[in-house]
């Protein structure tokens, strides 16, 4: 198992492109659900320096706040509400150039200024999002839709 990441140096997809195999090993070997969500979250912050990085899991028809790192947030959050309940409705990936324009965006912080969301899957069904926030606006585009994507498929072959 990785003990440390080493993040190269360069433009943002080349930054993932160095992350996602070293987050792809860290995973691989550990099936418990808690350790490899809590890595992958302090991975991505630590990669980055985004503001909040973490995961919501469906639960009794509601998201609730799974592994994160940064300040504390919203404990549930219902289908269809937020940002977050919205990618679990539309099952696909949001991204939100400035929270102020998204109708219903949740602001577990006034800090954030941008984020993106992707669902995880299980058997079709969505069972997690991971969620991850920007202090400054604009900050996710579709470099970071197509490798949070990829990261989330090596997630949910962890979850069994
Ligand atoms: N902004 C999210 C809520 C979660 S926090 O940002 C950590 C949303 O609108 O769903």
């Amino acid at each position: 198992m990785a003990e440390s990441l080493t993040i190269a140096a360069g433009t943002k997809e080349e930054r993932y492109q160095s992350l996602l195999p070293q987050i792809e090993a860290l995973i691989a070997g550990e099936t418990d659900r808690t350790a490899n969500l809590a890595n992958v979250a302090a991975a991505l912050r630590q990669a980055f320096g985004f503001f909040w990085v973490g995961f919501y899991l469906v639960n009794d028809h509601q998201l609730v706040l799974g592994p994160f790192q940064g300040p504390i947030a919203c404990t549930r959050i219902p289908f269809g509400k937020g940002v977050c309940g919205t990618s679990w409705k539309e099952a696909r990936t949001i991204v939100v150039p400035d929270v102020e324009q998204f109708p219903g965006h949740i602001a577990c912080s006034s800090d954030a200024r941008s984020e993106i969301v992707v669902p995880g899957f299980h058997e079709g069904a969505v069972v997690l999002v991971l969620d991850v926030d920007s202090d400054r606006l604009n900050d996710f585009d579709e470099v970071d839709a197509r490798y949070l994507e990829k990261l989330m498929r090596s997630v949910e072959a962890t979850l069994g």
